[in-house]
C-alpha cells in the first residue's frame, strides 16, 4: 500500500473511525463485510445499468477494508481497480482482501480531497458510503471531476436519513434517536441527509446528465439475517449507554424493543439507499 505524503493524510476521518465505535474494532469490520455483501446481489445489478463496463480504470474512493472493491473485481472482470483511503489500517485489510486479485492496479493512502493521480485518468468513480463523512463534498467532486476522463462516470451511493427507510414492528423512539445520531456525526462534520444534496453537488462540480437512483432492500426479498446484522445487538446498546449516547431510558427501551424485534417473525425492514450518477462533460 502506498501512501501519499503530499494529501496531509491521517488515519480517521471524524465522522467515521473505525475505532470509535460503540463496539469493538473487528465487530465494525464485520459490520462493513456484512454491509458490503448484503446488498451487493442489486448493487452490481445497478452499478452495470449506470455504465461500469469490464475494462474500465476504476477509483474506489474511500474503498475502506475493500470488500466492495474484491467483489467490484470479481464481477467486472478485467476492471483496473484503485483503492484510496484516509485510513491505513482498513488499508491493510483492503491488502489482504484484494491479495490474489490480478485486477488490483494501487491502494492508497490518501484524503479524496487530493487525489493523487493525473486529470482524466480514470473511467469510473465509485464513492460507497463515503460522501456521509466527508465536510467537504464539494471539493471531493470537483477533484473526482478533474481525475476522470471526459465521458467519464462518477456514482456517488449514499444514504438519507429522512427516507433511509422502515422498520415493523416500528420502535416509538426511532425519530428521536434517528434526528439524536444525525446531530451526532454532523458536529463530527458528516451528514447524514447528503442523499438529497448529491445531484446538486455533481452539477455544481461540472458534471452532466445527473440522475438518480435507488436500492430497496426488502426482508421479504431478502430475508431477515442481513439486517439483523446490520442492527447491531446489546452489547452496542450498553456500551452507547455507558459512553453517554444514549440515557439510560433510552437504552431499556432500545434493550426492550431489540428482543421484540427478533423475536417478531412478522418483522418487516425495507432499506432504500441512493445512486447519485453525473458525467463528465465530453467537450
Ligand atoms: C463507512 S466506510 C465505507 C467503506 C466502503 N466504501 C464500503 O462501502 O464498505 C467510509 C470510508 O470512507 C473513508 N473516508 C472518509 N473520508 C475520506 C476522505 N476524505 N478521503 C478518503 N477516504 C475517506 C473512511 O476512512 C472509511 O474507510
Amino acid at each position: 500500500m502506498e501512501k501519499d505524503s503530499s494529501s496531509g493524510s491521517e488515519n480517521s476521518t471524524r465522522s467515521y473511525d473505525p475505532r470509535d465505535m460503540p463496539y469493538e474494532f473487528e465487530k465494525e469490520i464485520s459490520r462493513l463485510r456484512n454491509q458490503a455483501t448484503f446488498l451487493w446481489r442489486k448493487e452490481r445489478t445497478k452499478l452495470t445499468q449506470l455504465g461500469l463496463k469490464r475494462g474500465m480504470k476504476v477509483l474506489d474512493l474511500g474503498c475502506g477494508p475493500g470488500f466492495i472493491s474484491r467483489l467490484l473485481t470479481e464481477d467486472f472482470p478485467g476492471i483496473k481497480l484503485t483503492g484510496i483511503d484516509l485510513n491505513s489500517e482498513l488499508l491493510e485489510i483492503a491488502k489482504k482482501e484484494l491479495k490474489d486479485s490480478e485486477s488490483l492496479v494501487r491502494l492508497v493512502h490518501t484524503s479524496a480531497e487530493k487525489i493523487p493521480f493525473p486529470s482524466n485518468y480514470f473511467d469510473f468513480v465509485y464513492a460507497r458510503l463515503v460522501f456521509q463523512h466527508i465536510p467537504n463534498p464539494s471539493t471531493v467532486a470537483e477533484e473526482v471531476f478533474r481525475v476522470l476522463k471526459p465521458g467519464g462516470i462518477f456514482v456517488i451511493h449514499d444514504i438519507d436519513q429522512e427516507i433511509l427507510g422502515l422498520i415493523e414492528p416500528d420502535f416509538p423512539m426511532r425519530e428521536r434517536l434517528s434526528k439524536k445520531f444525525s446531530k451526532a456525526q454532523a458536529m463530527k462534520g458528516g451528514n447524514r441527509y447528503v442523499g438529497r444534496r448529491l445531484l446538486r453537488i455533481l452539477k455544481e462540480a461540472g458534471f452532466a446528465n445527473v440522475s438518480m437512483d435507488g436500492i430497496f432492500a426488502h426482508s421479504d426479498e431478502l430475508g431477515t439475517e442481513g439486517f439483523e446484522a446490520l442492527a447491531g445487538d446489546k452489547e452496542m446498546i450498553s456500551t452507547l449507554e455507558k459512553k453517554e449516547y444514549l440515557s439510560k431510558e433510552e437504552a431499556d427501551a432500545l434493550r426492550a424493543y431489540h428482543d421484540e424485534f427478533h423475536s417478531n417473525p412478522n418483522k418487516i425492514v425495507l432499506v432504500i439507499t441512493l445512486l447519485a450518477r453525473g458525467i463528465k462533460p465530453s467537450n
